[in-house]
């Protein structure tokens, strides 16, 4: 068995973080409140208890996905335990300067999405100035285990927290919408969402193993006086791409918003 990971705040990420890492070899304590919502996640193996600080203890790597508050509480209060360990924040809008206020660990902030509950996460993730040079390869291997990975400075972690990290409900929304169109020309309803999702699984392969700008391929599938180019004309004329752009810089604005409180309650 690999390292052993204390994932604190088994929710919705936590959770799915927690199945990733088991999946991939480590031993996983997951902990929240109310241990009974995740007792399905003894079933794959995973250690669940109530006890932040006994999971701390048993474990080289914590991985603490709580809401910001929460998890600058549980980082205070836990701070002796995770000394010098690598501790993993998932937490949104939480700077590392502010959990390197707290905490003597080697720190990590990363930003994952949902999807790397089947390992087909996007993480992004920077290092604390002094995290050593030498244990940094082990958080790379963790990350993977959710998917796909990418070290970035911190200052793009707002923007990117709107884009990938909140990206799989707009991906959905997407699928979802192809889904309806579907069935508003009479296709079946299982087959119109296979229709989709399998669009979308393929169109983002053809992006990331072409490594060609989305426009050219797009190219590829508009011909003229076709049929892909009459739904184009509708999909531009309802302002699409603005309503992305939009949607994304509202995001991004919000997780600034929450970084810049953050930063001043703590005095940064
Ligand atoms: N959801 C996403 O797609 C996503 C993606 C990337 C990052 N994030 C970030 O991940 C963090 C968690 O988000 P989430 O969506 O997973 O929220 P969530 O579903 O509410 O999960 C947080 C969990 O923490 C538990 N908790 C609260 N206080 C605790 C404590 N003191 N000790 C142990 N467990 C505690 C809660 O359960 P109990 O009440 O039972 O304790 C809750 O289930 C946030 O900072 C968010 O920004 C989320």
């Amino acid at each position: 068995m690999k390292q052993k990971v204390a994932v604190i705040g088994a929710g919705t990420i936590g959770s799915a973080v927690a199945i990733a890492l088991r999946k991939n070899g480590y031993g996983v304590i997951a902990t929240r409140r109310r241990k009974e919502k995740i007792q399905d996640l003894e079933g794959m193996g995973i250690e669940i208890c109530s006890d932040n600080r006994r999971a701390v203890q048993s474990s080289d790597i914590i991985i603490i996905s709580l809401k910001p508050m929460d998890a600058v509480s549980e980082i205070k209060r836990l701070s002796e335990d995770m000394q010098d360990k690598i501790l993993i924040s998932l937490a949104a809008a939480l700077p590392v300067g502010v959990i390197k206020k707290f905490s003597r660990s080697y720190t990590v902030r990363a930003m994952t999405n949902i999807a790397a509950r089947v390992g087909g996460g996007f993480t992004v993730y920077c290092f604390d100035d002094e995290f050593p040079e030498e244990r940094k390869a082990e958080v790379r291997e963790l990350l993977s285990s959710f998917g796909r990975i990418e070290e970035v400075e911190e200052k793009y972690m707002d923007a990117l927290t709107a884009l990938s990290g909140s990206g799989p409900a707009y991906i959905l929304t997407v699928i979802e919408s192809m889904m309806y169109a579907g069935l508003k020309v009479g296709l079946p309803r299982e087959l119109a969402l296979k229709a989709s999702y399998e669009t979308v699984l393929g169109a983002a392969k053809l992006v990331g193993e072409s490594g060609d700008h989305p426009s050219i391929l797009k190219e590829l599938v508009i011909t003229p006086a076709g049929v892909t180019i009459d739904a184009i004309y509708e999909l531009e004329d309802s302002g699409i791409r603005t309503a992305f752009m939009r949607a994304i810089e509202s995001a991004t604005k919000k997780s600034e918003t929450i970084t810049k409180n953050i930063i001043e309650k703590f005095n940064v």
